[in-house]
C-alpha cells in the first residue's frame, strides 16, 4: 500500500493514473478506523481500479476544543486494517499541507442544513467540513466517493458541494455499519467503558422501537415515548426528532413510507453519539 504526505507525492502519482483511464474510488475518513470505515473501503475496492483513503484529523470541523483533543488517533493500527482490505493508497496529510497558507476557503450556501439538527448545535462544523472535502475532492478528483449513512445529515451536505461544484464525483452513500448490540460503529465509541458501550446500545433499541410505533401512532406521541425511554436510563438527550428524509425539513405528521428520519444525539460518560433510522 503506497503511503502519501504531501499533495506533490499524491499528485504525481495521482496525474499517471488519470491517463490510464483507471477507476479511482476515495473513502475520506479522520482515522481510528472501525469496521464501519472498513465497509466502505470495501466496497470501494469492489467498484474501482484503485482505492485511496485519506486520513486527516480536521480541526476546522470541530466546534468544541476538547473534542478535538480526546479524538483517538492510531495511524499505526490505520494502516494495518486498510492493508487488510487491499487499499490501495492512503493521504495522511499534516496542517501545512491540507491548509497551506495561502489557501481559499470556499463558501456554500447550504441553507436548512445549517440550520437544523447539528447545524445550529455545532457551529461552523459543517463549514469546516466542506472546507476539507473541497480540498481534498479537488487535490484526489476521485470517480467515485464513499460516505457512512450514520453522518445523515453531511451526506446531505456533501451532496450540495458535489452539486455546486464537482458534478463528474459520484457519491455512494453507504448503511450504518452496526456492532450485534444494535450500536452504530463510530471512532468515538473507543471513548467509552464497557458499561458505556452497554448504554449506548440502547439508542438503536430507541430508534427501532419509535419505527414500530410509527405505524401504530402519531409523531408526537412517538417522539414523547422515545423521550420517555431516554430519560428512565438517565441517558442526556441532545435532540430526538423526525424530519423529512430528503430534505431533513421537520413534519408534523409522519411523512410517506420511507421519506421518515428520526435523528438523535445524546450524551453517555460524556461522549456525544448520533444516530439515525430511515423509515
Ligand atoms: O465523516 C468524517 O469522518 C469527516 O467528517 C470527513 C468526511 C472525513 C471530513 O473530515
Amino acid at each position: 500500500m503506497q503511503i502519501f504526505n504531501t499533495q506533490i507525492e499524491l499528485e504525481g502519482f495521482l496525474s499517471k493514473i488519470r491517463k490510464k483511464g483507471i477507476k479511482l474510488g476515495f473513502v475520506p475518513t479522520m482515522g481510528a478506523l472501525h469496521e464501519g470505515h472498513i465497509d466502505l473501503v470495501k466496497r470501494s475496492v469492489e467498484e474501482n481500479d484503485y482505492t485511496i483513503v485519506s486520513i486527516y484529523v480536521n480541526e476546522l470541523q470541530f466546534n468544541n476544543t476538547n473534542d478535538f483533543i480526546n479524538y483517538p488517533i492510531s495511524k499505526d493500527r490505520d494502516v494495518e486494517m486498510l492493508k487488510s482490505v487491499s487499499c490501495d493508497a492512503v493521504f495522511m496529510p499534516n496542517k501545512e499541507v491540507m491548509y497551506p497558507k495561502n489557501f481559499k476557503k470556499i463558501t456554500l450556501d447550504i441553507g436548512m442544513l445549517n440550520k437544523v439538527f447539528e447545524g445550529p448545535l455545532r457551529p461552523g462544523h459543517f463549514d469546516g467540513v466542506l472546507q476539507v472535502v473541497y480540498r481534498l475532492f479537488d487535490y484526489i478528483k476521485p470517480n467515485t466517493a464513499y460516505f457512512g449513512l450514520k453522518d445523515y445529515q453531511q451526506c446531505l451536505v456533501i451532496k450540495a458541494l458535489k452539486n455546486e461544484f464537482f458534478n463528474s464525483i459520484h457519491l455512494v452513500f453507504c448503511p450504518t455499519v452496526r456492532t450485534e448490540s444494535g450500536l452504530a460503529m463510530s471512532s468515538r465509541n473507543q471513548r467509552l467503558s464497557s458499561t458505556g458501550l452497554i448504554e449506548a446500545a440502547f439508542i438503536y433499541k430507541v430508534l427501532t422501537t419509535i419505527r414500530d410505533l410509527s405505524v401504530h401512532i402519531e409523531a408526537f406521541d412517538a417522539l414523547k415515548y422515545g423521550r420517555h425511554l431516554f430519560i428512565q436510563k438517565n441517558i442526556e438527550i441532545e435532540y430526538l426528532e423526525f424530519a423529512n428524509a430528503d430534505t431533513l425539513m421537520p413534519g408534523k405528521n409522519w411523512f410517506k413510507k420511507n421519506k421518515n428520519i428520526v435523528l438523535v444525539a445524546v450524551y453517555i460518560e460524556g461522549v456525544r453519539l448520533i444516530d439515525n433510522i430511515v423509515f
